[in-house]
């Protein structure tokens, strides 16, 4: 069973020995929340929190976090059971059930209590010390150390990309871009860097029909990858875990990659019916020549964050139980370079392709508001939700 529950978790590892009803009550910036109810914002904190912690706990508790989030989120489980084979499935599935009427409030309280247990029992909260901004649902943004770092914030999720949170991207780099800070880091809270494009943006049809809703994403995917285009300071990715999609091509638009050896890179268009996008149709064969590109971006092969690094997509990889101290030790070393030099050194870099990148953004939008609206993209996305089949 640990096979996909793990994935949730990898960044997670937590002692299996723990006992939650004992343990103390982490309370986030109040105080005894077991008398008076936790509110949605305390919620919303401990949820963000669960990313902060180190060790991976047993699947007994992993499938108490998830059944207490479903819930208080979405109420007493009402889903039909799933097969005895679906393992996986149906272990959440009577995880959820066994809560019967608990009501969502003290759901909430339960889950705000037992992550506190974990972050108690790990000796404590290390989140950095700076406050991430609270105006982004999806992401959390701090600055330290004159790094800006910007987490997509959806590890139940895998971190895929909503609308709102693409347009909260962009707006987090546009903010990012003027700020104080020297660099600025892109992250994934939980055990993904990030599964790419939430597929859920597909199967929304408004009134205006299929055609407007393809059109109207294209404008977004324009605006999103002409972000990174023209984002003036050094971008770094802090890929922690796999990544998939959308995350993985922007990569060519970023100075420096580093990734765990956890990662995995992986763009699996044609099985999703769909085309090359984040320039990676330009970027891909630049770094890696076409023939390895091809396999990646024609024929959906992933590479292990060792193949990556080989090919010039990643910069450096560091083993997973090391991965956080010592990049982070290093991006805060790079915060101290003055600032402006960092400016002008990537506008050279970068002037020379910045015309041709937002060319080939454009050809991308256009073939992809097309494939979206096609039969092979409709199939694909439908076969996800229905089989739940996986990549
Ligand atoms: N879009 C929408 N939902 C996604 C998603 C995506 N891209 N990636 C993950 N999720 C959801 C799952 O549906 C699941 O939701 P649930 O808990 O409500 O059932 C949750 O995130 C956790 O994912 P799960 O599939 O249980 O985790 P896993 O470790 O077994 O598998 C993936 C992870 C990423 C391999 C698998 O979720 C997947 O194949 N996702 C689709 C990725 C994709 O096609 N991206 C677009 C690329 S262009």
């Amino acid at each position: 069973m640990a096979l996909k529950l793990g994935s949730w978790w990898r960044l997670v590892k937590l002692s299996r020995s723990l006992r939650f009803s004992s343990a103390p009550c982490l309370t986030f910036h109040t105080t005894a929340s077991s008398m008076m109810g936790v509110t949605m914002e305390q919620f919303e904190q401990a949820k963000n929190k669960l990313s902060h912690l180190k060790k991976e706990p047993g699947n007994d508790v992993k499938l108490k976090i998830y059944a207490l989030f479903k819930q208080a989120t979405q109420g007493p489980c009402d889903t039909p059971k799933p097969s005895m084979l679906d393992f996986v499935n149906k272990a959440k599935w009577d995880s959820w059930k066994s809560l019967g009427s608990t009501t969502p409030e003290e759901a909430r309280q339960q889950y705000c209590d037992l992550i506190g247990s974990l972050l108690a029992a790990e000796g404590g909260d290390s989140t950095p010390a700076s406050p991430a901004d609270s105006s982004y649902e999806t992401l959390l943004v701090s600055r330290e150390d004159n790094v800006t770092t910007i987490t997509l914030n959806r590890p139940l999720k895998k971190n895929a990309i909503t609308n709102q949170m693409y347009n909260e991207i962009i707006a987090a780099l546009e903010e990012a871009a003027k700020d104080e800070s020297a660099i600025t880091v892109f992250t994934g809270a939980g055990d993904f860097y990030c599964s790419g494009n939430d597929l859920t943006n597909f199967t929304k049809i408004p009134e205006d029909g299929i055609q407007e809703m393809a059109k109207r994403g294209g404008e977004l995917l324009r605006k999103y990858v002409k972000a990174y285009i023209d984002f003036p300071k050094p971008l770094v990715a802090v890929v922690n875990g796999p990544a998939v999609g959308i995350s993985v091509t922007v990569l060519g638009l970023f100075d420096l990659v580093y990734a765990t050896d956890r990662a995995t890179f992986h763009t699996p268009f044609s099985q999703l019916g769909q085309t090359a996008e984040g320039c990676s149709s330009y970027t891909f064969p630049k770094i890696m020549g076409p023939a390895k590109a091809n396999e990646m971006l024609l024929f959906n092969k992933k590479l292990t964050a060792a193949q990556a690094c080989d090919l010039g997509l990643v910069t450096e990889v560091f083993p997973d139980s090391s991965f956080q101290a010592e990049v982070w030790s290093r991006l805060k070393g790079y915060g101290k370079l003055p600032p402006n030099c960092l400016l002008f050194s990537k506008r050279l870099i970068r002037s020379t392709e910045t015309e041709r990148l937002h060319a080939v953004n454009d050809a991308e939008v256009e073939r992809l508001v097309e494939r979206w609206t096609s039969d092979e993209c409709f199939n694909a996305i439908m076969s996800f939700f229905q089989n739940k089949s996986k990549l």
